[in-house]
């Protein structure tokens, strides 16, 4: 039977989100890759808005409102299957030194009320803002008299009483007993390899164990969204250990959480101790270093000095989802049946169950709290500004020293008739075609493609994955209403990863607009000295991305027999290269790019090695449908001017095609003869 609902990542998210729609009624399926590697098991549980002084006013009032679902959410769960969370609403102590008292004094949300030694906490006190929770400022003596055994150093600290904890790893365990227990179906070891669209629908998704569809997706899949969507969600590691209270002490001597700088002491009720955790910008690079262990060890000593002599019984590392904004990615997306719970960073223990019930109300009741539009994917997608738009033709293009105009490129009225390049049935006015890598600055870049007149971009799927230098704003950067955006599968050097960058790639441009673009360029390069591609390994990632729907333009050696093969398994195009890539040598393969042209029954668009636009304009008089180039203008000295001189070239290049040169004679014959073919 298929599922309502197919929820991608079996992280606390995941499940949580699948226990709140199964119990209203949904059937409902998780895959998950593997439950021991989700950031739900490498956390420490802190349920810490306060703690945690979130500046983002709706991110505090998700976290607040999730913090107070809380130990309903617990009990109920707890209740159903007999197994304990760990939920403690313990409080947190945050505590701070001399060095950093000003902001200390200041970090809390509104002022609090101050507390001295002389006037004990009282636990009626006020809330200073009716939302938001109470929060004490302790001074020097306050502070430790309230916490006995913290560090000299510590100069006072906030009280945050309705802070609270839960066990992260007993929660995991209880959400996937308690899913199992309603009926959830739960899938571990099932790798989704990618989201099969049409028309705007999701309708499967492809993983290691065949497609497996349903009517609505979810896609929970923490740092690793980005593997399946083109989402700004990237990992950063944490470092973390626990100790354990040595036997000679007869209970944990510390009751809340200490939350200091950069660092903080989780006491768990088993006589463990969670020291967290360091925030790495290192991809998914595994293990535990001496030097993060060693800052932890040092900033937790130098708060709660005792621990120094506490046996250590676990190290381990994680890996939180993070977005540029460092908020969460909740509620609708590109397609009407596919909704996003991903990007929750330092808070998604916390957030669990307010996501839970937000996004069951969305997918099984369509009702959107007004909440979730501060969280929806698309506050990543700017429109561009005007002064980026491609609507100049005739522009300013600077050198760096002074400003060139140039003359408007209308040209005049042709006197012969020349189609329009049409691939897959999309007309393009422009047969150049233009990249976006290599440009010295993203203005460079904004105003060689508007002078280069060009319709098509292609784009590096991988270079916008980590955010090479210049493809951070390129979603910004060009107005991508009246560019096609061509993603290439740049940097693949076998079939798979190419197949796999594709399906990125037809994301990304469904996340800019595009909702019908399923070009892509298909790169098999597996040697970087030459960068030439595998004939073998785009045959065959070929095959399957026309079977999948792409639209495949192969960049290819100017080979005759694979440019037919490619042809007859459906390519729309195919792209031999003139010589290797950014090498500018110009026309290498003149012979058989002319055999190429003369059997293709597609446009053969020439890729790759042009260096001038004499070569461009040559290229074209062979008869090439288009030219894609790159490097001749990025790396030119002025790459606006010589983008404006390759569009010029192209269309002459054409033109003199379609015009028809001259033979070629073996002797000389006078230009002005005295017998000729005009008659008067
Ligand atoms: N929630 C704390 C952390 O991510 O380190």
């Amino acid at each position: 039977m298929t599922s309502d609902i197919l929820i991608i990542g079996g992280g606390v998210i995941g499940l949580a989100i699948a226990i709140e729609l199964k119990l209203r009624g949904a059937h409902v399926t998780v895959l998950c890759r593997d439950f021991q590697a989700a950031a739900t098991h490498a956390a420490a549980g802190m349920l810490a808005p306060d703690a945690e002084n979130i500046p983002d006013e709706a991110m505090y009032s998700l976290c607040w409102r999730s913090r107070s679902l809380y130990p309903d959410w617990t009990r109920k769960l707890e209740d159903s299957i007999g197994l304990n969370t760990g939920y403690r609403p313990c409080g947190i102590l945050a505590p701070i030194y001399e060095e950093s008292r000003g902001a200390g004094e200041q970090r809390s949300r509104g002022a609090g009320e101050a507390i001295s030694s002389s006037s004990p906490l009282s636990p009626s006190f006020p809330s200073p803002h009716a939302r938001e929770s109470p929060a004490y400022w302790l001074d020097r003596a306050a502070i430790h008299q309230y916490q006995s055994g913290l560090g000299d150093e510590v100069v006072g600290g906030w009280w945050y009483p309705e802070d609270a904890q839960v066990d992260n790893r007993a929660l995991a365990h209880v959400l996937w007993t308690a899913a199992e227990s309603v009926g959830v179906e739960l899938k571990d070891g099932i790798t989704v390899e990618a989201f099969l669209q049409q028309q705007g629908q999701v309708t499967g998704v492809q993983t290691n164990a065949g497609v497996i569809r349903a009517a609505h997706y979810v896609l929970a899949t923490g740092a690793w969204s980005n593997e399946l969507l083109p989402l700004p969600v990237r990992p950063r590691k944490g470092q973390m250990l626990s100790l354990r209270v040595p036997e000679f002490l007869p209970e944990l001597p510390l009751k809340r959480i200490l939350f200091g700088q950069d660092i903080y002491i989780v006491p768990r009720s088993e006589r463990s101790l969670i020291i967290g955790a360091t925030s790495e910008d290192v991809g998914f690079t595994p293990h535990n270093t001496p030097a993060g262990i060693q800052s932890l060890l040092q900033r937790a000593i130098r708060l709660y000095p005792q621990l120094q002599d506490y046996p250590i019984q676990e190290f381990w590392w994680g890996f939180r989802p993070t977005t540029p904004d460092e908020l969460p990615i909740l509620g609708a997306s590109h397609c009407p049946n596919l909704t996003f719970a991903t990007g929750h960073y330092r808070n998604g223990i916390l957030l669990a169950p307010i996501t839970a019930v937000l996004l069951a109300d969305l997918i099984w009741e369509q009702k959107s709290d007004p909440l979730l539009s501060n969280f929806h994917y698309s506050r990543f997608h700017t429109q561009p500004s005007t002064s980026t738009s491609m609507l100049t033709h005739s522009a300013n293009f600077s050198n760096g020293h002074r400003h060139h105009p140039i003359v408007s490129s209308e040209n005049p009225p042709l006197l012969t008739q020349d189609s329009t390049l049409v691939i897959a049935g999309k007309t393009f006015q422009s047969r150049l075609m233009t990249g976006t890598g290599k440009y010295r600055s993203i203005e460079e870049m904004q105003q060689s493609i508007t002078a280069s007149g060009c319709q098509i971009v292609t784009v590096a799927v991988r270079r916008v994955q980590t955010k090479a230098p210049g493809h951070e704003g390129l979603a910004e950067a060009l107005d991508w209403t009246k560019i096609w955006m061509l993603p290439n599968t740049a940097g693949c050097q076998t079939a798979d990863e190419a197949i796999r960058v594709a399906r990125l790639g037809r994301e990304m441009a469904k996340l800019l607009g595009q909702e019908d673009n399923n070009f892509v360029k298909l790169e098999v390069i597996p040697d970087p000295k030459y960068l030439l591609p595998d004939p073998i390994g785009t045959l065959e990632a070929a095959k399957q991305l026309v079977k999948e729907g792409f639209v495949v333009l192969p960049y290819i050696n100017a080979d005759p027999m694979l440019a037919k093969h490619l042809e007859d398994v459906g390519c729309a195009t195919v792209m031999p290269l003139a010589s290797p890539i950014g090498s500018g040598q110009g026309l290498k393969t003149t012979a058989n790019i002319q055999i190429i042209i003369e059997n293709a029954g597609v446009p053969v668009v020439v890729d790759a090695g042009i260096g001038s636009p004499s070569e461009a304009a040559q290229a074209m008089e062979l008869g090439a449908d288009a030219l894609l180039i790159n490097s001749a203008i990025a790396l030119s000295q002025n790459p606006a001017v010589m983008a404006h001189a390759m569009n010029l070239a192209t269309v002459a290049g054409r033109l003199a095609y379609l015009a028809g040169r001259m033979p070629i004679k073996d002797y000389a014959s006078a230009s002005s003869p005295l017998t000729g073919t005009i008659t008067s």
